[in-house]
């Protein structure tokens, strides 16, 4: 007998993020007196606003603590109908609308649903890893398209057993956000296509120019594609877990039993937070961004000034995703020494995808003086190690 019944081939398909990792081990130095950087975890490092946590405790004094109808309260279907539909020039009907535990649900339930054996999904690449993740464990193939978009490369990538496309915009781990003309693009060679597509917008609020366009808009796609958003990164609400999506009606009720055969319902009275989140005042979301605006000008010119290292601007969400190859190391030796040597944790770009080993993640959801400490520590780092290559190549 083996040491355990057996697994399925499925499960050991199933990847994971990085990002919980290295918390892992960043946690593991702190506890043996290490004073490490955190720029790993893709978290706003602001509270949840207080008429948020104030709707949720009233709910609660209430008794709102049962179950509650799967697809979500109406109130947030409704809430939630009008926040993705305003900015997007958009007609949606509260109907639309699905609440699950986070964006992830909705990311995980729409590939299953849509795609298996057999079939081929694409996904942004570099690109959030539950993308591959769930497309490997659904038995489909995940097909990469690669940053910077050209739609060329889609329209080579794209054909018949293509079930899904997966747009992530503002995309995390790059910050880059696809333009109109370049959605446009897409949607002229997705016309063609019997595919669905999953526009991943949790980014949507936290930009740095104008609005990110959204492939829900577009007018040949918009009766098959999933808008998913989630109150994790907009509000700072990562551990409340309540995303919400508008589902075009094929895909409704299928989701809806997945979410009756996994989680039954978010908790009534997150539900009534995000709500709250959603409806009520948007100054704290507006300083956030700010914040981050500031924080990403501090992390990029701080960047630049590395040797061997160039860094694109982040026109959104909260990361920057350097180019590390003049360094003469990939991303993760970068990554791993840094964070041994030097107590700063950050990602490698290798977790995102197959085009970015050249690359770091550095997530500057961090106060600007550790921001500029992590800056520090990396320069001091590279200056070392150019010192010893020169010592090397000395003759
Ligand atoms: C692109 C992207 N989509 C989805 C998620 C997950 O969001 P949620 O917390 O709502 O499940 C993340 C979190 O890092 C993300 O970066």
């Amino acid at each position: 007998m083996s040491a355990h019944p057996p697994l399925t081939a499925g499960v050991s398909r199933l990847g994971t993020e990085s990002a919980f990792e290295v918390l892992g081990r960043a946690r593991a130095l702190e506890a043996e007196g290490v004073d490490v950087v955190h720029l790993e975890l893709g978290e706003p490092d602001f509270p949840t606003p207080a008429h948020v946590v104030e709707a949720a405790a009233a709910a609660m004094r209430r008794g709102e603590t049962g179950y509650c109808p799967a697809p979500g309260l109406p109130e947030l279907r409704d809430a939630a109908a009008r926040y993705l539909a305003a900015p997007r020039g958009l007609a949606i009907d509260s109907e639309e609308i699905l609440v699950a535990t986070g964006a992830k649900p909705f990311l995980m339930f729409a590939v299953l649903a849509c795609a298996g054996p057999g079939d081929e999904v694409v996904h942004p690449d570099p690109g959030f890893p539950i993308y591959e993740s769930v497309i490997a464990w659904s038995g489909a193939t995940p097909v990469a398209l690669p940053h910077p978009f050209d739609p060329e490369r889609l329209a080579a990538l794209v054909g018949p057993r293509t079930r899904l496309v997966i747009l992530n915009s503002p995309n995390n781990p790059t910050g880059a956000v696809l333009a109109q003309s370049e959605l446009r693009a897409l949607e002229q060679i997705l016309e063609g296509h019997d595919c669905w597509v999953l526009s991943d917008e949790v980014y949507a609020r936290i930009v740095y120019g104008s609005p990110a366009p959204s492939v829900a808009a577009l007018p040949a796609l918009r009766e098959r594609t999933l808008l998913v958003d989630s109150c994790s990164k907009t509000f700072a609400m990562t551990g409340w877990r309540c995303g919400f999506a508008a589902v075009p009606p094929a895909l409704r009720e299928p989701l809806t039993r997945m979410i009756i055969n996994s989680t039954s319902c978010v908790p009534p009275f997150v539900q009534r937070a995000a709500v709250a989140a959603l409806t009520g005042p948007m100054d704290a979301v507006d300083e956030m961004v700010r914040t981050f605006r500031r924080r990403r000008d501090t992390v990029v010119q701080g960047l630049a000034a590395l040797p061997g290292v160039s860094c694109a601007t982040p026109e959104g969400a909260f990361y920057a995703f350097p180019d590390v190859s003049g360094t003469g190391m990939s991303g993760a030796e970068l990554a791993e020494r840094l964070l041994v040597q030097e107590g700063v944790a950050l990602l490698a770009g290798a977790g995102f995808g197959r085009h970015a080993d050249a690359h770091l993640r550095i997530s500057y959801a961090a106060a600007e003086p550790r921001l500029r400490e992590g800056l520090a520590r990396m320069g001091a780092m590279l200056e070392r190690a150019a010192v010893q290559d020169r010592g090397r190549t000395a003759p």
